[in-house]
């Protein structure tokens, strides 16, 4: 189906892990009444991308290059985990493709990708992913902030590993009650905590104020969920949110809510008008 300005998305997902594969299968599932069709799979590890296209029951869409993905798609969605993100989106936005981009930590210090899609009238589509009050927030960022705290809760078992853990001579095992073991900037928090910065990125990217954010995050055997809170005050008044997010069905690293906040903004763009970034 094609839209009123004849706008078609012919989506391209680069990276078909536990994201992308949901992506795929809300696409051909869910969007039959939005001017969309999946165009193409790609993962590095063609194995998965050749599992996804049959269990989408079309071989075809298996792509066996990125370049391939790219000549079949006006529309990628970016769900890799890669050090070489940043250059995938540049390539994306380089060919004049819209992007949604679900690494979001990635665009943190890439100012220059935001300025390559302006130049060549293509969109970075941003999610909320895990945490809540995004659209609020951009409001409030009209006339900006004074405070905004991030609180990050996670179980033990989320941090195992971890080399700043491990440098910090901070022993899990004999965390009894909530602990904070992180309390500072956006940027050293990502350094910390790679894994894990998509939803200070997501903060960071939706207020424009990163350097007057401060990430706090804790641990504790209690805990069950990753939950997220943000606390921003200002002019506006005071903003409190937080979620309690739920594993991901097909990988217990990613929340749920992180899943569905992706296919809504999908789902959003394919409804809304063509603007730029
Ligand atoms: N925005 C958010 O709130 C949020 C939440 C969770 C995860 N994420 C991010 O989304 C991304 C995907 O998460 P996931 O849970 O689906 O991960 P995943 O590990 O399940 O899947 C990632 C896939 O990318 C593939 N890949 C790696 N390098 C590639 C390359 N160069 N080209 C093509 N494919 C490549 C891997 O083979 C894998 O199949 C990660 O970067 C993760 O950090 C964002």
């Amino acid at each position: 189906m094609k839209r009123s300005d004849g706008y078609e998305l012919n989506i391209g997902i680069l990276g078909c892990g536990a994201i992308g594969s949901r992506i795929a299968h809300s696409i051909t599932d869910e969007m039959k009444m939005f001017p969309v069709s999946l165009a193409g799979l790609y993962d590095i590890d063609t194995h998965k991308s050749k599992d996804l296209a049959a269990q989408l029951k079309d071989p075809s869409l298996a792509k066996a290059t990125f370049q391939d993905l790219l000549d079949h798609s006006n529309f990628i969605v970016e769900a890799v985990s890669s050090t070489e993100t940043v250059h995938l989106i540049e390539t994306i936005l380089a060919q004049k493709k819209d992007v949604l981009v679900i690494s979001v930590g990635q665009l943190l210090n890439a100012d220059h990708l935001f300025k390559l899609a302006k130049s060549n009238q293509c969109r970075i589509l941003v999610p909320s992913g895990a945490i809540a009050g995004i659209d609020s927030l951009k409001a409030c960022a009209q006339i900006g902030f004074s405070q905004i705290t991030l609180t990050t809760r996670k179980p033990i078992s989320g941090f195992k590993n971890n080399p700043y853990i491990m440098k910090k001579g901070i022993i899990l095992e004999q965390i009894q009650e909530e602990t904070v073991i992180f309390d500072g900037t956006v940027d050293d928090a990502v350094k910390a905590f790679p894994q894990n910065i998509n939803v200070a990125a997501t903060l960071a990217l939706a207020t424009r104020s990163k350097d007057k954010i401060r990430v706090r995050i804790s641990a504790s055997p209690k805990f069950t969920k990753n939950s997220h809170e943000i606390e921003a005050v200002g002019d506006f008044g005071r903003l409190l949110t937080r979620t309690e997010n739920a594993v991901c069905p097909d990988n217990p690293k990613t929340s749920y809510l992180a899943v569905l906040s992706a296919i809504e903004t999908l789902k959003g763009h394919c409804g809304s008008s063509r603007i730029g970034t």
